[in-house]
């Protein structure tokens, strides 16, 4: 199927990799997305945080989580005590899927499919093997696929650390699961649903200590 393999330098420091990511043509998505929206942030993080893919204003500005979710995303970290600059911020898939705007309407993030997942990982292993994190958090269920399987389910193991599966040979330490940004945006009751992500994000700066 579909891979981003052959793009991905088997020996590079962080900024090849990016460079490298910029032109990959893995999957289809290259192709309607502005650019490639790379991981960002702090080369000896501790905790790596994964998303599901760049929305609409990181496709835009290049960097992830930097729209409304991202603001969001800050927000509970630093509510729970995590310093978001010394953590590495990155997407299960790297390229904007969206479903074609209607004229001058916001252009409105689709869900990647399984094979898009697959074929975006080897830049996720990539960033995995030169962070060498302690703890990998999963922000909803794309990332809780790429990394465990199609069978993860975020409802079931939200806020419980677990260890990290072997990922081509290497253990990254632990990983804590919790619900996507954008759905504490999109929940019916946006205060639970926040609470939540803040309750789980403790978790993660409890494993810091
Ligand atoms: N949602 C994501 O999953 N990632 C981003 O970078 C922004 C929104
Ligand atoms: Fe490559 Fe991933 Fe973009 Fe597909 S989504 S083109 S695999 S970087």
């Amino acid at each position: 199927g579909a891979s981003a393999a052959e793009y991905v330098p088997a020996t590079a420091g962080l900024g090849e990799l990016r460079a490298a990511a910029a032109s990959c043509r893995g999957c289809d998505l290259y192709r309607n997305a502005t650019q490639t929206v790379f991981g960002a942030g702090d080369r000896n993080a501790r905790v790596f945080l994964i998303g599901e893919q760049p929305g609409d204003r990181e496709d835009i500005a290049g960097e992830p989580f930097v729209g409304p979710a991202g603001r969001l995303l800050d927000r509970a970290l630093a509510e729970a005590g995590v310093d978001r600059t010394r953590t590495y911020v990155t997407n299960a898939v790297k390229h904007f899927k969206f479903v074609p705007p209607e004229r001058g309407k916001r252009r409105l993030h689709k869900q990647p499919s399984a094979a898009e997942v697959s074929a975006c990982k080897p830049w996720l292993l990539a960033e995995l093997r030169l962070i060498r994190p302690e703890v990998v958090v999963l922000l909803g269920a794309t990332a809780g696929k790429a990394v465990f399987g199609p069978k993860f389910r975020v409802g079931e193991h939200r806020g419980v650390p677990v260890d990290m599966p072997e990922l081509d040979g290497e253990r990254y330490g632990m990983a804590v699961a919790t619900v996507h940004p954008s759905a504490v945006l999109r929940a019916d009751d946006r205060e639970a649903a926040y609470q939540g992500l803040v309750d789980d994000l403790r978790v993660v700066a409890r494993l810091l200590e």
